[in-house]
């Protein structure tokens, strides 16, 4: 059967919609109160070249009013979103500019001005962890686990889970109508919490009528610590959900594209499926070797390439619902992603279906791959050195509201009203929540 133009038409969409995913997520580490104080000159800006460049195409002039109404979205369409290349120029911006800015002390891993708080207490050893995060480390977690060869280095659990983790408080650089609070701010107000059973819980506002277009408050945090490869496995109960509201786990490198991201859960609005997705420095691509269950969109991770697209694969959903209310519903699961000199390669493990020995605290990748459990997504060195690609990452939970992509899809997301109309009213936040077990980073033990 012959492909309808307009199907046609509404994949490549999903794969540009899908790469400002990312784009935003890029610039969502750059962005900082000084920055969002510059006046954007798209026509001057070289990130606008670039992009053109690629493309073969012509910088686009950007007007503020259109900007305004991705944000607001209610109108949004196939024609809003073409061509892509405003919003990727956008995106780019304030990186470009500003990024190298944000590594003095907390770095572009956010900083509220508490880094000096207690340290790291749930961190384990300095094992290889770059450790750009500090702190003298307790050893809440037992001994390192040896029959796996992999040991763990850092965990995120209980009592100390936000010891670990900056917050970050500059605005959303994917321009999200949310207000990112402090650690103290969030602590207050009952945005960031660990709950009686000792899960990490992180929250949109949902009890505050807003104004239109004042920001809902919300939390965004980046671990302390840096990593250069491992095994980061999240338990997670519950994930935030729901129109207008795009929640991400994810991990970026220091300066963006170079150091790489890894999207490890991301989605919009009521999806109910996940979608992983690197973006990386030129020389990347998806190895035709990998060997996993999800439906790949794309297969060149280089950033600047395909309006950002990045390699990205969708979750087959084979193994129960990856992604939302349905995840939720099931009482979610665990996310395990390796990544080192191998590549990048992605579990999702319903609650059903979790390895006996990530229950037990010593995971082993290759054990699950000899078990047939067969990767979501897999990116596998063979293409590029992954080394080169992926390094200093720090792991980033937010929720963001509207912005570029939840906002960019609300109406075709089937969502009603506006997305900036439904950021006002407080019980539309309602599922707006992380509910998370643990983060653990484990790395192989030398030979
Ligand atoms: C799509 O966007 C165009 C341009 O903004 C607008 O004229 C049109 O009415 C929109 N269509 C829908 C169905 O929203
Ligand atoms: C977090 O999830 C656990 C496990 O499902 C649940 O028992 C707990 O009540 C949840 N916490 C909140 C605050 O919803």
């Amino acid at each position: 059967m012959p492909v309808s133009p307009l199907l046609l038409a509404s994949l490549l969409l999903s794969v540009v919609v899908t790469s400002q995913g990312h784009a935003q997520a890029n610039a969502r580490n750059s962005h900082s109160p000084s920055q969002a104080a510059l006046a954007w000159n798209p026509v001057s800006d070289p990130a606008v070249d670039i992009f053109a460049a690629a493309q073969g195409a012509a910088p686009l002039v950007l007007s503020r009013n259109e900007d305004e109404e991705i944000a607001g979205s209610s109108s949004a369409n196939h024609t809003v979103w073409t061509p892509s290349l405003r919003r990727h120029a956008g995106d780019l911006y304030p990186q470009r500019r500003t990024c190298k800015k944000h590594h003095k002390g907390g770095g572009q891993s956010g900083s509220d001005g508490s880094s000096s708080d207690a340290a790291d207490g749930s961190s384990i050893g300095s094992g290889s962890a770059s450790g750009s995060g500090s702190g003298s480390d307790s050893s809440s977690g037992g001994p390192p686990s040896s029959n796996s060869g992999w040991k763990l280095v850092t965990k995120h659990q209980g009592k100390t889970f936000f010891s670990g983790w900056n917050f970050w408080s500059y605005s959303d650089p994917t321009h999200g109508i949310v207000a990112y609070q402090d650690r103290e701010s969030a602590i207050s107000k009952g945005l960031a919490y660990v709950d009686a059973g000792g899960n990490a819980i992180m929250r949109a506002d949902s009890w505050t009528d807003l104004e239109k277009g004042v920001g809902r408050p919300s939390v965004r945090i980046h671990s302390k610590k840096t990593y250069d490869e491992g095994l980061v496995i999240l338990d997670v109960n519950a994930m935030p959900f729901g129109c207008s509201i795009w929640p991400a786990f994810w991990g970026n490198g220091p300066d963006w594209p170079n150091g790489g991201e890894i999207d490890i859960i991301e989605g919009v609005n009521d999806g109910k499926v996940n979608q992983y997705t690197l973006h990386t420095s030129q020389g990347c691509t998806l190895d035709p070797n990998s060997d996993f269950s999800g439906k790949q969109l794309s297969t060149n991770c280089y950033a600047l390439a395909h309006q950002n697209a990045g390699c990205a694969i969708k979750d087959a959903n084979v193994h129960g619902a990856s992604y939302g209310s349905a995840l939720n519903a099931a009482n979610g699961g665990v996310f395990a992603t390796r990544f080192d000199s191998t590549g990048v390669t992605i579990w999702f493990f319903n609650r059903n279906r979790i390895p006996d020995d990530v229950k037990a605290g010593q995971p082993d990748p290759d054990r699950w791959i000899e078990q047939g459990l067969k990767p979501s997504a897999q990116y596998k060195s063979g293409t590029c050195t992954f080394k080169d690609y992926f390094y200093k990452i720090n792991w980033i939970f937010d929720i963001t509201i509207c912005g570029e992509w939840a906002g960019g899809v609300y109406a075709s997301s089937g969502c009603p009203g506006t997305c900036a109309g439904r950021v006002m009213k407080g019980e539309n936040f309602a599922n707006a929540v992380w509910n998370v077990t643990y983060v653990k980073v484990f790395q192989q033990l030398p030979q």
